[in-house]
C-alpha cells in the first residue's frame, strides 16, 4: 500500500519498532517506485511514546494502522505478557496513533484500521488475536463518530497468502483453500486494492470490510 501510494505520487510515511529497519525499507520503496518514502520508528505496544515519536508528522491525508505481533495464546494456557502486549498494541497503540495525529487530520482524510477474521472465526490459539480484531468494529464505529467527518474504516482479511505470514507455511493453508467458496485465497494485491477502495471512496465510512474470497 506504501509503494502504490508512493507510485501515485503522494509523500508517504512508514513505520516499524526500529527506525534503522524503518528507513531502510522506505529507502528501498523510494528506489523502486521513484516516491517519495521515508521511514520513523514507532513502537505500538509502547503507546505513551507514539505522539513523541509521530512529532515530525505535519498533515495526514491517509492513515493505515497495521502493526503487530503474532503469538499464540489459548484460555488453557494463558500467557499474560503476551496477552497484555498483544492488546496493548492493537487496541491501544492504534488508537494512540489516531489521537496523537487527530489534529493533523485533513477534514476529507480518511483512516484505515488492520483487523482479521479471527474475529468471527477463532482457530486454536486466537485467543487474543480474535479479541483484538473483533476490538477494530469498535473502534471503527467510535472513532467516525468522533473524527467526522474524517472517514474511518476497518479490512478483515483471511489469510492472505503472499504475505510473509503465509510463504513458508502455505501446507497450513490447504485445508482453509479447500472451504474457500472460490476456491482460492486473497492475495496480497487484492487486500491493497480494498484497502485503497476504502481509504479513497468517499462514501465508505464506518466500514469493517471482509476480504477473505467468501467462506459457507
Ligand atoms: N497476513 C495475513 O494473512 C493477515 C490476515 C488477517 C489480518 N492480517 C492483519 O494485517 C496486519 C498486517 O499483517 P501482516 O501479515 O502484514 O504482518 P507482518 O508481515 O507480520 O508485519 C507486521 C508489521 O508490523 C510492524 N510491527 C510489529 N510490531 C509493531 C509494534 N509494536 N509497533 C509498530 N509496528 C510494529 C512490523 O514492523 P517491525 O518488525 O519493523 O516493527 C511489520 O511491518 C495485521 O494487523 C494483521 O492482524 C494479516
Amino acid at each position: 500500500m506504501a509503494a502504490e501510494y508512493a507510485r501515485r505520487g503522494n509523500e508517504v510515511i512508514i513505520t516499524g519498532r526500529s527506525a534503522e529497519r524503518a528507513e531502510a525499507e522506505a529507502a528501498r520503496f523510494a528506489a523502486e517506485t521513484g516516491g517519495r518514502v521515508s521511514g520513523l520508528g514507532l513502537d505500538l505496544s509502547q503507546p505513551h511514546s507514539v505522539a513523541d515519536a509521530l512529532g515530525k508528522v505535519e498533515r495526514v491525508d491517509r492513515l493505515a494502522v497495521a502493526g503487530m505481533i503474532r503469538d499464540s495464546n489459548t484460555v488453557a494456557s494463558f500467557a499474560v505478557q503476551a496477552a497484555v502486549t498483544l492488546a496493548t498494541t492493537k487496541i491501544v497503540g492504534y488508537a494512540a496513533v489516531v489521537a496523537a495525529l487527530h489534529d493533523r487530520l485533513a477534514s476529507d482524510a480518511a483512516v484505515l484500521l488492520f483487523g482479521g477474521m479471527a474475529k468471527d472465526r477463532p482457530y486454536p490459539g486466537s485467543t487474543v488475536l480474535s479479541t483484538v480484531n473483533a476490538g477494530m468494529v469498535g473502534l471503527v464505529r467510535t472513532l467516525s463518530v468522533e473524527l467526522a467527518p474524517v472517514r474511518v474504516n476497518s479490512v478483515h482479511p483471511g489469510a492472505v497468502v503472499d504475505t510473509p505470514a503465509w510463504v513458508d507455511k502455505r501446507a497450513l493453508l490447504e485445508p482453509l483453500r479447500k472451504i474457500s467458496l472460490t476456491g482460492e485465497l486473497p492475495t496480497m494485491r487484492q487486500i491493497v486494492e480494498g484497502c485503497l477502495f476504502l481509504l479513497e471512496n468517499p462514501a465508505a465510512n464506518g466500514v469493517n470490510l471482509t476480504l477473505d474470497a467468501g467462506r459457507a
